[in-house]
């Protein structure tokens, strides 16, 4: 602990060329990249994440597959697969440039260390010298990944040097530039382990904090609180920072529902794609055959094609089953190990076990626990599948995020694509990668490290083209520190005023304040507790509490570094919050069925809303602006895509 007492922190203030704020995987793939760039540049370059990089992030547990993976295919192709399960409304140009960039981060990946599975044959053969890796799906492939994020994690300090790497940081908010409030020209915050408070100034920086986990009321409650599907740790505020910079965000409507292992949260993917397991109702139908016709009854067919169909479209055929009382859903795994053991030798079928157990035991270790805890052997007795609460990501089978340019070179860009450097946001100076992109989704971890390499090669354009500016903060280092101290201040101002520090008229525990944002969240903007729906009025009524809980905010106390954490955390998750709630009170139809309804605009309406929503957010005031924003189709749709009804002559 520093000399420095709770309350009255150290200010340390740094100056740098870039920051990269995150340690994830694209804050890592932007640190292994920036180097390369920047050598011999004279450029001083900073990464500061709120934990420790090695286990850091969304692939913190490890994982047990890579999804994006292009080897063989055509990254178009890759386009036309993001466009159809995100349900029509993609940016091309950011997809198609994560898409040519991808398998390269993978080959580095298996370069430092990571085992990669090989079809039989190819063992011990590299990808790039053709070995063939084991798929899962077309875009996906197996590894042996427990140790994943300490492998990248390794690549990246070793790149940036561990003296240019500040853990256990968090970052609450940017700072534009005092001449220019376009203009990003700092970031603040404070040590989660010391009084400290750290405040940076730079020409621009890579906000790459991930997606928003804990913001509706999760399943899990009680004791299991605190077991999510997306690391709690992501809180929103790769978004909310931005927004409250100003920064453009889109599709923050969209959300990510993903069907799992229930209570564990355990993935699916191997599942359904590799061992080919069925799931079914309680009565043992399958409910994707048995509802297949539901989907014409919005529009909703038009984005489907027999089997293939997207995530949120196969959720929303589960769900019927469950809402009207055919649940529980189950997902056969008996059958599957059974079947695909019919033509093995008992050796080949403890190796098919071990994968089975391990696809769990690298990314989901929890889902073993529950499996134990109840006495289920996933070979001889099915699991059930839930649908979990709401997460709001932009890398996964999701796209909210913030609004950013492509790239420049990739015929039939539209000028509002592409404005500046690849990857900035509409704030100057601000790049964004990963969960951070919005309208670009199903990157996953390996497109998040590619797509923070992209960013990095920009900033350190950015920053050479602004070799002479120098940043000046809008805002004094006093009234920073007041106010990312305030939950402090007002803890140590009336603790004494009550008996138990825990109830006090002046204050609002951060933990209250979650439940209170998730209650809001969970039953007013479609969460588990309405079976995912809501209407205007719903949406009237919580913007009406968030606004309160907003005021609320300011209330907020710490009692430790641990609290003041939670504090920020709840904040950035109320923005996101709020950002959600209004994107969907904007769009009038439901384009995500089975991640949210709008039940008084059931249907897709490809006519009016075949266009990204996107906003703005004014500090200042606390208001938001909502606007539509044309939607491209620069890549040629395939003659099987499900394209929805206004598009099929749009063939170019
Ligand atoms: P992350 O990797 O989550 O990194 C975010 C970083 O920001 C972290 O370092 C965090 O500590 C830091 N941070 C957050 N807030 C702050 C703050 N305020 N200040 C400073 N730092 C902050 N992908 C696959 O390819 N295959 C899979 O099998 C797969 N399975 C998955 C399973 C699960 C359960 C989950 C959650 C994700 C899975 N993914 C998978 C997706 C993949 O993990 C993500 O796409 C990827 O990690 C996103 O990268 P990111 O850099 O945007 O965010
Ligand atoms: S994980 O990130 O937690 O591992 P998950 O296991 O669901 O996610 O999925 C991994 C990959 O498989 C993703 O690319 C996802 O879109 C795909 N996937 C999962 N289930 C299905 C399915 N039933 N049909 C087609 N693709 C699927």
């Amino acid at each position: 602990m520093a000399d420095f007492e709770f309350g009255n922190p150290e200010i340390v203030e740094e100056e740098v060329d870039i920051l990269i704020i995150g340690g994830g995987m694209s804050a890592c793939g932007c640190a292994f990249e920036i180097m390369r760039w920047a050598e011999g540049k004279a450029l001083n370059i900073k990464l500061v994440d709120k934990a420790a990089m090695d286990r850091s992030g969304a692939v913190a547990q490890g994982l047990s597959a890579i999804n994006t993976y292009m080897g063989e295919n055509d990254p178009a192709d890759y386009v036309r697969y993001v466009r159809g399960d995100l349900m029509g409304i993609i940016r091309e140009d950011l997809v198609y440039d994560v898409g040519r960039h991808v398998d390269d981060s993978v080959h580095n990946f298996e370069e430092w260390g990571l085992p990669i599975w090989k079809q039989s044959g190819d063992e011990g053969k590299m990808l790039t010298e053709g070995g063939k890796p084991v798929r899962s799906g077309r875009w996906q492939i197996m590894i042996n990944g427990e140790s994943y994020k300490w492998i990248v994690a390794e690549a990246a300090k070793k790149a940036l040097g561990i003296d240019n790497i500040n853990e256990q940081v968090f970052i609450v908010q940017l700072i534009s530039d005092i001449n220019d409030p376009s203009r990003v020209a700092g970031a603040a915050g404070f040590s989660v382990r010391d009084n400290k408070v750290f405040i940076y100034k730079f020409k621009c920086c890579l906000l790459a904090a991930g997606g928003a986990v804990n913001v509706f009321r999760p399943r899990s409650v009680g004791e299991g609180t605190g077991r999510a599907w997306y690391p709690v740790w992501n809180a929103g505020s790769t978004y909310s920072i931005a927004a409250e910079c100003g920064a453009h965000l889109t599709l923050m409507e969209n959300r990510f529902v993903p069907a799992r292992f229930k209570d564990g949260y355990g993935p699916v993917g191997a599942w359904f794609l590799l061992f080919k397991a069925q799931a079914m109702n309680a009565y043992g139908e399958d409910y994707q055959v048995k509802n297949y016709s539901i989907l014409a009854d919005h529009g909703y067919d038009e984005y489907a094609n027999g089997p293939k169909m997207g995530t949120c479209l196969r959720n929303h055929l589960m769900m019927k089953e469950m809402r009207e009382g055919r649940g529980p859903i189950f997902i056969d795994t008996p059958t599957a190990m059974a079947k695909l053991a019919e033509t093995m030798t008992p050796q080949e079928i403890k190796h098919l076990e071990a994968e089975a157990w391990e696809d769990f035991l690298d990314m989901t270790i929890g889902q073993c626990g529950v499996w134990a805890g109840e006495n289920i052997e996933p070979d001889k007795e099915m699991s059930e599948l839930m649908p979990t609460e709401p997460y709001l990501l932009g890398s996964h089978a999701g796209c909210a995020g913030i609004w950013c340019s492509g790239p420049e070179d990739l015929p039939g860009t539209p000028d509002h694509y592409h404005w500046g450097y690849n990857r900035m946001t509409t704030v100057k100076g601000l790049f964004t990668a990963g969960d951070g992109v919005g309208a670009s989704g199903h990157k996953f971890s390996s497109g998040s490290h590619a797509e923070g390499r992209i960013a990095a090669k920009s900033m350190v354009k950015f920053a050479l083209d602004n070799k002479d500016w120098k940043p000046e903060l809008s805002r004094t280092i006093d009234e920073i520190v007041e106010e990312i101290y305030r939950p402090v201040k007002t803890y140590l101002e009336h603790k004494d005023y009550t008996t138990t520090i825990d109830i006090n008229p002046h204050y609002i525990t951060p933990k209250m304040f979650q439940f209170r944002l998730q209650k809001i969240m969970d039953e007013y903007v479609a969460g588990v507790t309405t079976w995912y729906q809501t209407n205007a009025k719903m949406l009237e009524i919580a913007e009406k509490k968030l606004e309160m809980l907003r005021e609320d905010s300011l209330k907020m106390r710490a009692k430790d570094l641990h609290e003041l954490l939670r504090a920020w955390e709840n904040y950035h998750r109320l923005i996101t919050a709020y950002a959600h709630m209004k994107h969907i009170q904007f769009r009038e139809e439901t384009r995500y069925p089975g991640y949210y309804y709008r039940m008084d605009f059931q249907d897709i309406d490809d006519e009016n809303w075949k266009c990204f929503v996107n906003s703005k957010f004014d500090r200042e005031t606390g208001e938001w602006t909502v606007w539509k924003e044309p939607y491209v189709q620069m890549i040629k749709y395939a003659d099987d895509e499900p394209i929805g009804i206004s598009n099929p002559a749009a063939n170019v």
